[in-house]
């Protein structure tokens, strides 16, 4: 296992490039389930979730190729498998994305169902009542959800009760291939979704309402390969920001979308960094005093859920009392303990983190558990007094293409070791 070993405080100056969407890829790649020929997806992130998927798609019968971030698939080329088990979806919950594609492409498909994660459940009903409600018969079976519809998928009517990203992806796929209209209520309009819609539109789907909550699906015969390139990954472009409010200094970051990051920003610029546009690059700066925020995570366009440890990092040397409030995921907070460790002061209450500023951060060793918890203790190592070791990083390379060797080249003294 690697470890992070950093050594701080420094601050951050220079550009980065913003990699694709670990959480729009995964998707896409689902979907390629159900074009009639080779998908092409570009700007795939090379991380240890996108191959592992690939290798889930590869078991499934797919043929894959993934070379310099652009991914080829085909599910053309033999007869697929139907079942997603224990052993890869265990590791990946995405896993759960094959649900809606092979059911649509093949009639029946088996997943094993994913269980929670490090910081609690995470329930997987939605998915199963929304392939339902296309006429799907679903039940359980031994840790698995076995899904069949002999003559077909037929359109129907389902509203997401809660909003829910990877539900909505899921009904999407099954319901583009399904037999008259589909009316979707509810919907997650964060732009990994709009991004999986437009795709499917490129490859023949009958789609209406993408990016509201509304979402109208006349159902085809059949769909082409997707071709596509991967949107920026708005949480990666975030954790870049969230780092220069942690350490300070200005960084340039190139290849992302404003328009995606606008409720991050906002915090960001809340915590006292000042943010701008430079030609194509979108600028952070922070040389003040870190102020006090906050924060309620909400779907999209509220704050993510997937920022909130990040933030929380900057938090701690605030000077003032925050608070974030992790609506989506209410026992998100297994990086309290880690920043505590740090030095950070923080009280955790009803789903709310009251974190109480401190003037610096100390230097310790810390675990990371969880991707994005790991995000933040890395930032808040680069900005801690001494030497930080972050163990456990396969978290943080589920989602980040070697952040050590890009936080390094913004001056960060970071080095991966290996770790027993
Ligand atoms: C996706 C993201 C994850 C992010 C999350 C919320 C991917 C691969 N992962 O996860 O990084 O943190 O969105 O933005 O894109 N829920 C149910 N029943 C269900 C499904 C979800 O009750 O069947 C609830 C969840 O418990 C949660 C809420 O819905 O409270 C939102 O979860 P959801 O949007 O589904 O998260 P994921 O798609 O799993």
């Amino acid at each position: 296992m690697d470890a992070f070993i950093i050594d701080g405080p420094t601050t951050l100056h220079g550009d980065v490039a913003i990699a694709g969407a670990k959480n729009a890829a995964l998707p896409l790649m689902a979907a390629a389930l159900l074009g009639n020929g080779e998908s092409v997806i570009t700007n795939v992130p090379d991380l240890a979730d996108t191959r592992f998927f690939l290798k889930l798609l590869e078991e499934l019968g797919m043929a894959g190729e993934f070379s310099n971030n652009t991914l080829r698939l085909d599910p053309t080329v033999r007869e697929l498998e139907t079942t997603a088990p224990y052993d890869i979806v265990r590791k990946m919950r995405a896993s759960i994305y094959v649900l809606g594609p092979l059911l649509a492409a093949r009639g029946e498909s088996r997943v094993s169902k994913p269980g929670g994660c490090a910081w609690g459940p995470r329930p997987v009903d939605l998915h199963m009542a929304g392939m339902m409600a296309l006429g799907a018969e679903v039940e359980e079976d031994h840790g698995y959800i076995v899904a069949r519809c002999p003559g077909g998928l037929k359109g129907g009517r389902f509203r997401f009760e809660p909003v829910s990203v990877g539900a909505t992806c899921n009904v999407l796929m099954g319901a583009v291939l399904a037999r008259g209209e589909t009316l979707l209520e509810n919907c997650a309009r964060e732009p990994e979704v709009v991004q999986l819609g437009e795709a499917l539109i490129g490859a023949g789907a009958h789609i209406e309402g993408l990016g509201t909550q509304t979402l109208q699906i006349q159902g085809v015969d059949s769909l082409s390969p997707l071709k596509c390139a991967v949107i920026p990954d708005r949480i990666e472009a975030g954790t870049f920001l969230a780092a220069v409010a942690v350490a300070g200094g200005r960084v340039r970051l190139a290849g992302c979308r404003q328009d995606h990051l606008e409720p991050i920003i906002g915090v960001l610029r809340d915590l006292g960094c000042v943010i701008s546009e430079e030609g194509d690059f979108l600028v952070v700066e922070r040389t003040g005093q870190l102020q006090p925020v906050k924060v309620e995570t909400q779907p999209f366009p509220g704050f993510p859920t997937d920022m909130q440890a990040q933030v929380m990092a900057a938090a701690a040397l605030a000077d003032g009392v925050s608070f974030i409030t992790d609506t989506i995921y209410p026992d998100r907070f297994t990086h309290v303990a880690e920043l505590e460790r740090l030095g950070a002061r923080i009280e955790l209450k009803n789903g709310t983190a009251t974190i109480m500023g401190v003037s610096e951060l100390q230097g310790a060793p810390v675990m990371a558990t969880d991707l994005r918890a790991s995000a933040a203790l890395v930032l808040a190592g680069i900005a801690a007094q001494g030497r930080t070791t972050v163990r456990r990083v396969y978290h943080i390379d589920r989602g980040y293409e070697r952040i050590e060797a890009r936080l390094a080249a913004l001056g960060a003294r970071i080095e991966r070791v290996k770790d027993s």
